[in-house]
């Protein structure tokens, strides 16, 4: 059976101010009437195929973590607590760490990421069963979605030759490409955009950390093996994880590994990366506007209009969002929404 783990530590910062650095975009509902997170643990709670899920987040948010569990009954099989965040390698390496000790180096982990919309259907599965056997055959698998645009916040996927099963080499992995580089790759064609889901053995990710970055690696082993447990927590130990250098999986394995894999798939996959996104996925009405809360638009068109509280009242106004938290409000251009995180940082240098 496949092993799940979920990343949820990440801050979500572009969503802000509905994504806090108290609740995270993952711990919040957007669409439909679950969480994130939620949407992304029944994805994989089909005891056939899965073991129960192992999630990776940060101390902070354990409890979200645990009652959002608890409220759509699915039994984890830990929780692992970082002390600070270093990013997603040296979670997917304390991950690794733990299920290869509890189910041997030939368990096939599925990496996911907590915060992304997707629709599980049969090509979603079969994308999986293909991807779980290229894993088992020692294989780093990821999945390939068709670009729609040069989109500069994701990695590339340039596919190669087909390997047995479906799956494809990996001729090159380009992270988060400046926009004259991701405007070539979508015109040359032959690229996909990592969907942030990755399937592989446990022993086969650790030989590949341990071998490109040991830093995170042996930084990780140690965190694990000094990490103390309670009840539904497992901690990492503190100074052992905080030594570990701040990187992502995809720069510091995934650009550099030799043995990549992509399947390339059609499911319906959506990054919920910024407002824009938001507003793409939402029920647009005549005017393309989305909105949630209490609201009312006056000759205003192609806006997202979110309140959590005031009554929010636009007039005039064209591709915006206007977005009202407990106790604060944002206002911007949607098609800047990529870059809610800088004004974040801004924000939080400011107080
Ligand atoms: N436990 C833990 N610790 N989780 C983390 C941490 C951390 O320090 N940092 C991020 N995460 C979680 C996030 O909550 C999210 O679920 C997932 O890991 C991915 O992190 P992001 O920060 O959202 O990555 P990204 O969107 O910039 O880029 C990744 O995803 C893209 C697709 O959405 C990359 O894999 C890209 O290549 C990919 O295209
Ligand atoms: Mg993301």
């Amino acid at each position: 059976k496949i092993v799940p783990v979920i990343m949820a530590g990440g801050k979500g910062t572009r969503l802000w101010p509905l994504s806090r650095a108290s609740a995270p975009k993952q711990f919040i509902q957007f669409v439909g009437d679950r969480t994130l997170f939620q949407a992304t643990l029944s994805r994989v709670s089909d005891p056939a195929l899965y073991e129960a899920p192992v999630v990776i987040t940060n101390e902070d948010f354990r409890f979200l973590v645990a009652e959002q569990a608890r409220e759509i009954g699915i039994a984890l099989s830990a929780i692992l607590l970082e002390p600070v965040a270093r990013n997603t390698a040296p979670a997917v390496a304390a991950a690794a760490t733990l299920v290869s000790r509890r189910f041997g180096g030939d368990a096939v982990l599925q990496v996911l990421a907590s915060d992304h919309d997707i629709v599980a259907d049969a090509a979603y599965f079969n994308a999986i069963r293909v991807a779980q056997q290229t894993a088992a055959d020692g294989k780093l698998v990821t999945f390939g979605i068709t670009p729609t645009e040069p989109a500069t916040g994701y990695g590339y996927i340039e596919i190669g030759a087909a390997l047995p099963g479906g799956a494809h080499i990996v001729r090159q992995f380009v992270e988060k490409p400046a926009l004259p580089e991701a405007q070539r790759m979508v015109e040359t064609g032959g690229f996909v955009w990592n969907s942030g889901i990755f399937m592989f053995s446990a022993g086969q990710v650790l030989d590949e950390i341990h071998g490109l970055t040991p830093a995170v690696g042996r930084a990780a082993r140690e965190a694990v093996e000094k990490g103390s447990s309670d009840l539904d927590f497992t901690r990492l130990d503190a100074e052992a994880f905080m030594l570990c250098p701040d990187i992502s999986l995809d720069y510091a394995i995934m650009e550099k590994t030799s043995n990549a894999a992509v399947v390339p798939s059609s499911f319906t996959w959506s990054d919920l990366g910024s407002w824009d996104a938001v507003w793409k996925l939402g029920d647009r009405d005549d005017n393309g506007n989305v909105r949630s809360g209490n609201a009312t638009l006056v000759n205003t068109k192609n806006s997202l209009v979110m309140s959590r509280t005031s009554h929010l009242a636009v007039q005039g106004l064209e591709g915006v969002a206007v977005i009202a938290s407990e106790d604060a409000v944002y206002v911007g251009r949607l098609c800047e929404s990529q870059d809610v995180g800088k004004l974040v940082k801004q924000l939080a240098s400011a107080k």
